[in-house]
């Protein structure tokens, strides 16, 4: 890493200036077949930041990507470079780099070639450009390989090398489009941590394009998250994973996914606002500031979402906010165990993975379980799944605060290996300051607090 800091700040003979900050303005993007990829998106990405695009696949994140990059022009709305307006600008006066997930390299060339390439198309002498590919190659662990092809490497170093190919002319603005999805999940990681702390000791602005909620967390320093073709939330991890503006960003971001519960409200005036959740009820007191935002939907359904770290085991007993029920299952991860509860609750569940909600056909409804569950079991989200909805999806949107609804299986934390099992009683404590609020229609009851 430090090689690469002294090779960027010591030579510049190729003396070009570089993008370093991107806004998209209202920017639309309807697909000649009346594809509705991206609507009315406003982004600002700053000088040196590392952005990620978060959502699902096909929601719009590689649309967006190209039309920075000026492989697809924006329908409507505009999208400016160093804020000049680029909607014309040729993708080759953009100074920008981009990396996809199947990073093509040229097979018959050597992996110094490949890397060298860029430069030998602008022109550099040979001297220079070895020292570049040199300095680049080592700072990305693959200086040893320079002689071999592609086809003599790993995933990657194969991967490496794209990033080195990408990052050799120096770019203002980097672009890269799940650069990681096809390499396994001890590599992802691996490279995770070297992609950010490359992009950030070279202070290159990135927009960086993931499905990974993960990736995302780990990498940004903000997110932004989509929603078939819509903005759902921009802020940094903290931001977003603390007070999600939307339904749907609370039901993406986390692990377990947060505990979503539909509750109707009762207002006591002047004493407390219930939260009854179906067999039990929690409640707010009047001098809580909350208890006057939620106090608008006295006789309405909202959603109260609670993450598993606002749950405490607690003795049966115990005062106070308190939810009661039976183990349905467990879940064993080595470092945790989860226990879902059945607390007599309706749950919402979030289409999460961007296909219709409305009547899903019998066959989706059961892959969609199937996704759910590998999903619980493995920590992944199944993209089989998601492409075998994609086969309903419409350019017509539905109502975005759509949902449907199921028995709650509360997810609460346990140490490893708890001497419980499935069928024991155990009650939680709930922090109630922990709370998040949502109306029907998904959208975030701010209650001034975060
Ligand atoms: N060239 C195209 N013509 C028509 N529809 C397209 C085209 N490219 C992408 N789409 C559609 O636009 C939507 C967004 O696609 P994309 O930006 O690739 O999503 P993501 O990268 O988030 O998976 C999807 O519904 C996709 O099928
Ligand atoms: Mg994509």
């Amino acid at each position: 890493m430090i090689l690469v800091t002294v090779f960027w700040g010591s030579v510049d003979e190729l003396g070009e200036e570089t993008v370093t900050t991107v806004a998209l303005k209202d920017v639309t993007k309807v697909f000649k077949d009346g594809t509705l990829a991206v609507d009315s998106i406003n982004l600002d990405v700053n000088d040196g930041e590392f952005m990620v695009l978060l959502g699902p696949s096909g929601c719009g994140k590689s649309t967006v990507l190209r039309m920075i990059a000026g492989l697809e022009d924006p329908t409507q709305g505009a999208v400016l470079l160093d804020g000049e307006l680029a909607n014309d600008l040729p993708p080759r006066d953009r100074k920008i780099a981009m990396v996809f997930q199947d990073f093509a390299l040229y097979p018959h060339m050597t992996v110094g070639d490949n890397i060298a390439f860029p430069l030998r198309l602008a022109g550099v002498e040979p001297t220079p450009r070895g020292e570049r590919v040199t300095d680049v190659a080592s700072a990305l662990g693959i200086g040893d390989v320079l002689a071999r092809k592609p086809g003599q490497l790993s995933g990657g170093q194969r991967q490496r090398v794209a990033m080195g190919r990408a990052i050799i002319r120096r770019p203002g603005l980097f672009l890269m489009d799940e650069p990681l999805s096809n390499l396994d999940c001890g590599l992802r990681a691996e490279l995770r941590a070297e992609i950010s702390g490359l992009t950030r000791e070279l202070g290159v602005t990135t927009v960086y394009v993931t499905h990974d909620q993960a990736e995302a967390l780990t990498m940004a320093d903000r997110v932004a998250i989509m929603r078939r073709g819509v903005l759902q939330d921009v802020g940094t991890p903290t931001q977003v994973y603390g007070r999600p503006a939307t339904l749907y960003v609370a039901a993406f971001l986390g692990s377990p996914r947060m505990n979503l519960l539909e509750a109707s409200v009762y207002v006591h005036l002047d004493r407390y606002v219930t939260l009854n959740l179906g067999e039990q009820s929690l409640y707010l007191p009047w001098d809580d500031i909350r208890s006057r935002a939620v106090a608008h939907y006295h006789g309405e359904r909202i959603v109260v979402g609670m993450r598993a770290e606002a749950l405490t085991p607690v003795s049966p007993d115990s005062p106070g906010d308190v939810l009661r029920g039976r183990i349905r299952y467990l879940e064993h991860h080595g470092h945790e165990s989860l226990a879902f509860l059945d607390i007599g609750a309706t749950a919402i569940v979030v289409d999460e993975m961007g296909a219709r909600l409305d009547n899903p056909p019998e066959g989706q409804r059961g892959l969609r379980r199937f996704s759910s569950v590998m999903q619980r079991l493995t920590g992944k989200a199944v993209e089989a799944a998601d492409d075998a909805a994609g086969g309903t999806r419409t350019s017509v949107l539905p109502d975005p605060g759509r949902h449907h609804r199921r028995p709650a299986e509360l997810a609460v934390r346990l140490a490893p290996y708890p001497a419980v099992a499935a069928g024991h009683p155990l009650a939680v404590a709930v922090r109630m300051d922990a709370l998040h609020f949502f109306d029907e229609r998904g959208g975030r009851i701010d209650v001034g607090w975060r």
